[in-house]
């Protein structure tokens, strides 16, 4: 028993929890993501399983994603990449919805499926449904050797290591940057990218490990917010774009370990039902990076403002406008805004995680949830 317990402690190598490890361990987990992969110098990305099967991704009419969960979150995300960068039309389904309505799959229909286990029953089940339609399928999975990546035609590996809480944290930030390389390669391949701006975005990936640094560094200032609103009810995630799908994670991430109540909203969705529970109880997280969307954004801001909502704003480093409105601001660091959700992500799980803890609950295994879900 005490052995057992020592062993657990060595594991999570000086953290509170395993959760908190995973988060702390994102900047290196980036890192082994693109490594071998992204070469900056040379302005190239070289992923074997995109190489082998490159012509299937050209030729392919679509992509239709397939997940559950968080990584279902990293395939939204995935989806505002794709489209725009590499201009290729995506779908993102629920595994097990996609299943189960006899969905029109056609061989030129590139599937991945994203799974940090590889173990999902309804992802499993998706893909094999995409292969009897004669569609190609490539993996996306964390566990190397798992069932997915067995059972997919060609893969990527996100290399984050072992993800021990069951919250998702470092395997969702290396399903988008594996995801980015693939539509960044895509659309330097197709043409629909420029040299100068595929570079850039290389350069810009590249010092995403030291601005998620950046970010965690706000840790404490996060600690505060969680103690002014653990004892919220309800909380309310509104984001926009590339950073709609961040918004989503978010609720999830505070949904399941502190069991508050949460939804995620795209922002301009609000006035169509979410505003009706504004009152001044009601938090409020909205991301507000200063890119694509960011006047819609403080327009919305505004709304909650009137209605005595509180606001937890993300905005980005040195912004101005939002920190006279919102009750609190968090800040990360610029970047270009497809690689925003990157940054964006880790407020909100420090965020979900310091309520956890605040509230006395089982961070790392919360009520009613497994890590991997192989059964439907
Ligand atoms: C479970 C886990 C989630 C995870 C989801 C999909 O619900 O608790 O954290 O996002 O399964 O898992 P997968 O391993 O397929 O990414």
């Amino acid at each position: 028993q005490e052995l057992q317990l020592n062993l657990e402690q060595i594991e999570k190598g000086g953290y509170e929890h395993f959760m908190l490890k995973e988060i702390y361990e994102q900047p290196d987990a980036v890192t082994d993501t693109y490594r071998g992969r992204m070469l900056v110098e040379q302005s190239l990305i070289r992923m074997a399983g995109v190489d082998d099967n490159l012509e299937r991704f050209l030729n392919a009419d679509r992509i239709i994603i397939v997940a559950c969960g968080t990584s279902w979150h990293a395939g939204l995300v995935a989806e505002y990449i794709f489209e725009d960068i590499a201009r290729i039309p995506v779908e993102v389904e629920y595994a097990s919805e996609f299943r189960y309505r006899n969905p029109i799959i056609g061989s030129k229909d590139v599937v991945i499926a994203i799974s940090q286990s590889g173990e999902t029953a309804d992802t499993m089940a998706a893909i094999k449904l995409a292969k009897e339609k004669g569609a190609f399928v490539f993996g996306v999975c964390n566990v190397v050797g798992s069932s997915i990546s067995r059972e997919t035609h060609a893969g990527a590996y996100t290399h984050a290591g072992p993800e021990i809480g069951v919250a998702s944290t470092k395997a969702f930030t290396t399903q988008i940057t594996v995801l980015s390389l693939i539509a960044l390669k895509l659309a330097k391949a197709k043409g629909a990218i420029s040299n100068s701006d595929f570079q850039y975005h290389l350069e810009e990936l590249d010092l995403i490990p030291e601005k998620i640094k950046q970010a965690l560094a706000s840790n404490e200032h996060i600690k505060k917010v969680a103690h002014k609103y653990m004892n919220a009810a309800n909380f309310l995630y509104l984001g926009r774009g590339f950073n709609f799908p961040v918004a989503l994670e978010g609720a999830l991430k505070l949904k399941e370990i502190s069991y508050i109540h949460a939804e995620g909203y795209p922002a301009a969705e609000m006035k169509h039902g979410p505003i009706a529970l504004i009152d001044e109880k009601m938090p409020v997280v909205v991301i507000a990076t200063k890119k694509g969307h960011y006047e819609k954004v403080v327009s919305n801001i505004q709304e909650i403002k009137s209605r005595k909502g509180k606001i937890i704003a993300v905005v980005t480093e040195g912004d101005q406008d939002v920190r006279s409105m919102a009750d609190y601001v968090i800040e990360v660091p610029d970047t270009v805004e497809a690689l925003t959700p990157l940054l964006t992500t880790i407020p909100l799980q420090l965020l979900s995680y310091h309520i956890a803890v605040m509230l006395g609950k089982n961070v790392d295994q919360p009520r009613n949830l497994a890590k991997s879900v192989t059964v439907e």
